[in-house]
């Protein structure tokens, strides 16, 4: 894989992109234009941070326990979750959330659009390891375009001669003021798969609206969802093409604190996430020769 050096030389823009080495031995590309900054973990093409301009704080929220290491997933961010979503389906040996999120992707492409927003496309790199988990013949791709919108590509094509089917998502981690003061529209009236105990089918009724831990597949949607955050004075939108399903999760806290890495004692708090889903009965089958897209667009507007 190129270094930082390497890639600044091949994709860097002067002013908007830039590669840089991490102490960890992972490659970060950091973006800076006149509209937003972000920042992307090359591993998992990994998303770790975007804040537009009109933002007093970031709109994609990061772990202050965040550890980045190879072959570790980074708690925060947009993880990219991809060739299934939550468990494997028979493999209980195999990575949740699938491999593709604590691997290698290389930089394909980067550019600066007609709005001055920078893109920058990267290509999942297969191995013997994630060919012994997956083995249909594939191109992954991710492109992110960061500016007063941050809108993410996820496209699969099948290369291969037979179909395959797939679970994804664009696991986005939002910052909030407080989970206890936040509510969720654009799910009301939905069916959700709800896995806090047990797997139960229910019936969204309103805005979604926390007081405990929430873990639901909210399935056969493709609508719009708003976070309304009164304290901070804004809404985050988060609009999508080529995705069925909705997770909404918070761990709320007796989670939160098994799990360690959310900022403790209470970073969970300031976080939501809304993921842009494939999974359960929305899993995606992907003809041969054909390509499918995952493309979700987060905007923040102030009130
Ligand atoms: C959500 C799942 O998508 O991701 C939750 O619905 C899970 O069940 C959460 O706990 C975090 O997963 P992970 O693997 O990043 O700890």
């Amino acid at each position: 894989m190129k270094n930082a050096a390497q890639l600044n030389k091949q994709f860097g823009i002067a002013g908007q992109l830039t590669f840089r080495d991490d102490a960890s031995g992972l490659v970060v590309a950091d973006f800076s234009n006149t509209q937003a900054t972000a920042a992307l973990c090359l591993q998992g093409a990994h998303l770790m941070s975007w804040q537009p301009k009109s933002q007093a704080k970031p709109v994609v929220w990061l772990s202050r326990d965040a550890k980045m290491a190879a072959g570790k997933s980074i708690r925060g961010g947009a993880p990219v979750c991809w060739p299934w979503f939550g468990a494997h389906a028979s493999e209980a040996t195999f990575p949740g959330h699938g491999y593709a999120r604590t691997v290698p992707w290389q930089v394909m492409e980067s550019g600066v659009e007609p709005n001055g927003a920078t893109r920058l496309t990267l290509r999942l790199v297969d191995s013997d390891k994630t060919r012994a988990q997956w083995e249909h013949s594939c191109n992954v791709e991710l492109s992110v375009v960061v500016g007063e919108t941050l809108r993410m590509s996820l496209t699969t094509e099948n290369t291969g001669t037979h179909d395959f089917v797939i679970g994804e998502a664009l696991h986005t981690y939002l910052q909030i003021s407080d989970i206890a003061s936040v509510r969720v529209t654009g799910l009301e009236g939905c069916e959700y798969w709800d896995k806090v105990g047990g797997s139960v089918l229910k019936k969204q009724d309103g805005a979604v609206t926390f007081a405990s831990e929430v873990d639901r597949v909210y399935i056969n949607t493709a609508n719009e969802c708003v976070i309304h955050d009164d304290k901070l004075k804004r809404r985050i939108h988060i609009k999508k093409s080529g995705s069925q399903s909705t997770v909404v999760w918070t761990p709320w806290v007796e989670k939160a604190t098994k799990m360690g890495d959310m900022g403790q004692p209470d970073g969970w708090r300031e976080m939501v996430c809304i993921e842009s889903v494939n999974a359960i009965e929305n899993v995606v089958t992907v003809a041969a020769g054909t390509k499918h897209a995952l493309v979700v667009e987060y905007t923040a507007s102030s009130l």
